[in-house]
């Protein structure tokens, strides 16, 4: 096994042992993680033996949801490299995020020292085609860089006054930067905690920012520097581009609105909720779902569903990790997936007036984040075209809906 997989299982199995210690609720998903930028192992076991779909003739993506919602995908340089998966995004996608090349650490992996390249080369093809873009994400526990938390000390409040600076500058220079192409940004990603017995995600659960700060008031200031950054560039233009993201909403719910409640009461804007959708082919249920989203749009807050994918497994059978072997990807499964999909579209365009968005991520399953987490090297199919980028029955399935 080569150091990289032997890091990334370490780093899998610890995980794991901390989720078994953590009450879970019956049945979640797993906690969405982010190696998507690790370089892929080799796939083994699980391959597709279901065919390609044919799509009806003379639509797409794009246009069959236009009267509803803008459909976005996941991209980062390897697609933009790919002319047949560019074929892919340009006629069926009309908007983009990117997958890592705007997350903190890939833009400053050193203090002062921007790396620009991929996070520009994804705008730049968003504008070449007429697309707008999510921006992922400004304040995120994970993929943060080193130096945002070199020499600073929990709870002190010189430490924090540091941990605030070097975040409004981060936020001062990328807003402006893309806020030509950007109308949105998820401000924060991932705040709350995976134990629904507490509130927040705290340093045990990997966040520097509140451990740092002591409490949870790191979701406030970003709250603040974000349209401070807007006004600055453009007064007015932060209206309506403001999110708080998060995977499993359907089980954080009621300590979301809280949080953002009170952010808003200290005079700082939140615009809506960005559900991730990491789900399985049997969790949560249409219903679930379907009472979330009605949740979210009662308290007064816009929908968009940021990170579609549709796992084939199950690895927290009770709430506990136990991972699922590999299954091959049969027609029959892919036709259960394909119904998953258009029951999710359904549901999504009911709710249509209140959804902004809603985005795959990733293009196809040649290339998913789930291939690797939480079980590096297994096979998963989550998404709507296949290894080889052919259409797969879940996109047939949302075209004919
Ligand atoms: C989280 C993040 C995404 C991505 C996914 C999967 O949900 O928001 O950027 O990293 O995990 O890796």
């Amino acid at each position: 096994m080569n150091a990289r997989l032997l890091w990334l299982g370490t780093a899998l199995l610890s995980n794991a042992l901390l989720m078994s210690c953590i009450k879970r609720t019956q049945d979640t998903a797993p906690p969405a993680a982010a190696a998507a930028h690790v370089q892929q192992p080799v796939k083994a076991g699980g391959v597709s033996t279901a065919p390609p779909a044919t799509l009806p003739e003379g639509v797409t993506i794009k246009d069959k949801y236009r009267d509803f919602f803008p459909v976005g995908v996941a991209v980062g340089q390897k697609h933009l490299d790919d002319a047949s998966v560019r074929e892919i995004i340009t006629t069926h996608f009309n908007r983009l995020t990117a997958e890592n090349a705007m997350k903190f650490g890939e833009l400053a992996p050193r203090e002062g020292g921007y790396n620009w390249k991929e996070a520009d080369a994804i705008a730049q093809f968003a504008r070449d085609h007429q697309m707008a873009m999510t921006g992922h994400t400004l304040v995120w526990h994970r993929q943060a860089p080193g130096w945002l938390f070199t020499g600073l000390e929990p709870k002190n409040p010189q430490s924090i006054e540091t941990l605030k600076t070097r975040l409004k500058a981060h936020i001062d220079t990328i807003i402006p930067r893309y806020a030509d192409v950007v109308d949105n940004w998820d401000v924060v990603n991932v705040a709350i905690s995976d134990d629904s017995r507490q509130a927040y995600r705290d340093e045990s659960e990997g966040s520097r920012f509140f451990g740092i700060f002591g409490n949870e008031e790191y979701v406030y200031w970003a709250s603040k520097f974000a349209p401070d950054a807007y006004e600055k560039h453009a007064p007015g233009s932060a209206a309506g581009k403001l999110y708080y993201n998060d995977y499993n909403v359907n089980l954080k719910l009621d300590r979301i609105l809280p949080l953002l409640d009170a952010v808003k009461k200290r005079g700082a804007p939140v615009d809506g909720i960005g559900m991730q959708m990491h789900i399985r082919l049997d969790w949560p249920s249409i219903e679930e779902l379907d009472r979330t989203m009605q949740g979210i749009i009662d308290a007064g807050y816009k929908i968009k569903v940021s990170e579609l994918d549709v796992s084939l497994y199950n690895d927290y059978p009770g709430g506990k990790f136990k991972a699922a072997p590999a299954v091959d990807f049969t027609p029959e499964l892919a036709e259960a997936q394909a119904k998953r999909y258009a029951d999710l579209f359904a549901l999504f365009r009911k709710h249509a007036e209140h959804v902004t968005s809603v985005t795959l991520w990733g293009v196809s399953d040649e290339s998913t984040w789930l291939d690797n987490e939480p079980v590096p090297g297994r096979n998963n199919h989550p998404l709507l075209f296949d290894d080889q980028h052919r259409p797969k029955a879940a996109a047939r399935a949302i075209l004919e809906l």
